[in-house]
């Protein structure tokens, strides 16, 4: 029987076979290279993937600092290669980077795998509750824990489908960083500063069926 107590009905809950289609704002894919990533400049000689692209709303943004973007989605979006990330025979050390903002119900699985694949470094943006939960702590934070924790200071809205300049959220993100050669025995926190209307950019919300008129329900 579905849970339907408030504090789980706060957090949305996605049927089973959803691919949780929740498009990252551009803004807060340049919060997590301007703020949180080292080595910004090194990344222009890097490569990347981004194995949940959707539509490319975060792709498109980290063509604008790696040299090479490779993306891919089990579902047709008409943007990129249909692969499921969890069975898609990705070589080891593929690519420099994995930054995604995967699908929340499969988030821990999308860690593990992305932490194979990288060279250099994995970057997911995932509710802050992500940090939760025993199974996670056992699967992840005890043996590999982040080494960079970041919280956004500013909310996050996300909704089904498309980028709504106007959503809001009671949800908070955060951007989970693991540098692989990093001898990081803690994760430093850190937080993405207020940078929304700095890191805006025309163009950023087209072809997104821009709602305009009501304010949209944000995951
Ligand atoms: C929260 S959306 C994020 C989309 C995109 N990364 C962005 O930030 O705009 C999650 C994406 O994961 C995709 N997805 C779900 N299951 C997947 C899987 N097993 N392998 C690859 N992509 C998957 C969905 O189709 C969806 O596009």
């Amino acid at each position: 029987m579905q849970n339907t107590s408030h504090a789980v009905m706060a957090q949305r809950v996605e049927p089973l076979n959803s691919p949780d289609d929740f498009p990252t704002p551009p803004w807060a894919t340049r919060g997590l290279i301007e703020y949180i990533l080292p080595e910004k400049e090194r990344l222009k000689s890097m490569t990347c993937l981004e194995p949940a692209c959707g539509a490319g709303h975060m792709a498109k943004v980290l063509s604008e600092y790696f040299r090479e973007v490779r993306s891919s989605d089990a579902y047709p979006y008409g943007y990129s290669h249909v692969r499921d990330f969890l069975t898609y025979p990705y070589e080891k050390n593929g690519a420099d980077w994995v930054i995604t903002n995967p699908p929340f119900r499969l988030a821990e699985e999308f860690v593990l795998r992305a932490l194979d694949i990288a060279r250099h470094g994995v970057a997911i943006l995932a509710r802050t509750v992500f940090l939760e939960s025993v199974g996670r702590h056992e699967a992840i934070f005890l043996l590999n824990p982040p080494s960079r924790f970041a919280q956004f200071v500013e909310r996050v809205p996300m909704v089904r489908g498309r980028l709504d300049a106007k959503a809001t959220t009671a949800t908070g993100y955060a951007w989970l960083v693991w540098e692989k050669k990093a001898s990081i025995a803690h994760p430093r926190l850190m937080w993405v500063p207020p940078c929304r209307r700095k890191l805006e950019r025309p163009g950023d919300y087209d072809n997104s069926h821009l709602v305009t008129s009501r304010s949209a329900k944000a995951r």
